[in-house]
């Protein structure tokens, strides 16, 4: 069974979970067969995100994977360019996914857009990730979320958000891998009693430099034959026992399986892959690798203010 973490809602959720980004065109049909895939082989966690375009494939998957709703644990987030439209975003993605509440809803971005011409709206003005925030915190009355939280949110964001939440996010979604760690990031969560979640925990391979970084390391592949594991198994373990929730996605079955089949490192595995990043060219970021948009901003935001 996958082990769970315990939320600051109390509810569970499973620490492997079927990311759902394909890309800008949603990835069609291929996400429902993931789904339904992950689903047959154990998944109990599913993540997408409005802006992933497919909660209508991931619905339907659901729907006809015979899995009960009721035991599996569902994440979608509200788009930057929905920041002032919080329930009637929550409406149309509960709509598009056929259900009738989500596990949990994330903030997708601090940064907001506008709804009329989707252009960012400069920090400090309306609507603030606190505006945005409080709106979402009204959420939980409506039993439609069963918790609420945040993506892409630095310790500095962070701090910012509890000086005027009254609702605590439940998890912080970011991407970590052996290449990012983010130790300060993760300690900063764990004192707060936010759960971290890990996107790209395998680094994206496919798309990064158009080649593997981690997985084909010397100390990660070592580790993998010591444990008759494959790389990609022992990143997503090392993610689970430093205590955060990895959400790899893969749409090959062989693979599915591996990643909900977690092996148990040892301490000097552990401490080996704490130090990867350490490595000469090794400390990167998938995101900021893949924005490098002109002005050097990430949705509008500068890599300073995103911390
Ligand atoms: P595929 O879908 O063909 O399995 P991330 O979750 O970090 O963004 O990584 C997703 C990428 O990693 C996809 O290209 C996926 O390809 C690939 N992938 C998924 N699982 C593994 C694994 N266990 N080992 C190596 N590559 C993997």
């Amino acid at each position: 069974d996958i082990p769970t973490f315990t939320l600051n809602t109390g509810h569970k959720m499973p620490s492997v979970g079927m990311g759902c980004w394909l890309g800008p065109g949603g990835g069609g049909d291929v996400v429902e067969e993931m789904c339904k895939t992950a689903l047959k082989l154990g998944y109990r966690h599913i993540d997408t995100a409005y802006g992933y375009f497919n909660e209508e494939k991931v619905g339907k998957a659901i729907r006809e994977s015979g899995v009960p709703r009721s035991e599996i644990f569902l994440t979608t987030k509200l788009p930057n360019h929905h920041h002032d439209y919080v329930a009637e975003s929550l409406e149309e993605s509960l709509e598009k996914l056929g259900v009738d509440y989500v596990d949990l809803y994330l903030m997708h971005w601090p940064q907001a857009y506008s709804r009329t011409d989707n252009k960012p709206i400069p920090y400090g003005q309306s609507p603030t990730f606190l505006e945005t925030w409080k709106d979402m915190e009204k959420l939980l009355e409506t039993g439609k979320v069963r918790a609420i939280g945040v993506s892409n949110f630095s310790v500095k964001l962070l701090e910012l958000l509890l000086k005027e939440a009254s609702v605590v996010p439940a998890t912080n979604q970011v991407e970590v891998h052996p290449c990012l760690p983010s130790f300060e990031l993760k300690q900063y969560c764990e004192d707060k009693g936010i759960v971290l979640t890990a996107y790209s925990p395998l680094g994206r391979p496919k798309e990064y430099d158009g080649k593997p970084v981690f997985l084909t390391d010397d100390d990660v592949v070592r580790i993998a034959k010591a444990h008759d594991a494959t790389p990609g198994q022992v990143a997503l373990s090392w993610g689970v026992q430093r205590g955060t929730v990895v959400i790899p996605k893969s749409e090959n079955p062989e693979r599915i399986k591996q990643n909900i089949t977690l092996i148990k490192l040892s301490d000097e595995d552990m401490t080996a892959l704490n130090v990867i990043h350490r490595k000469p060219g090794m400390h990167r970021s998938l995101l900021r690798y893949h924005s490098n948009s002109q002005d050097g901003t990430v949705f509008g935001w500068t890599y300073e203010q995103m911390g």
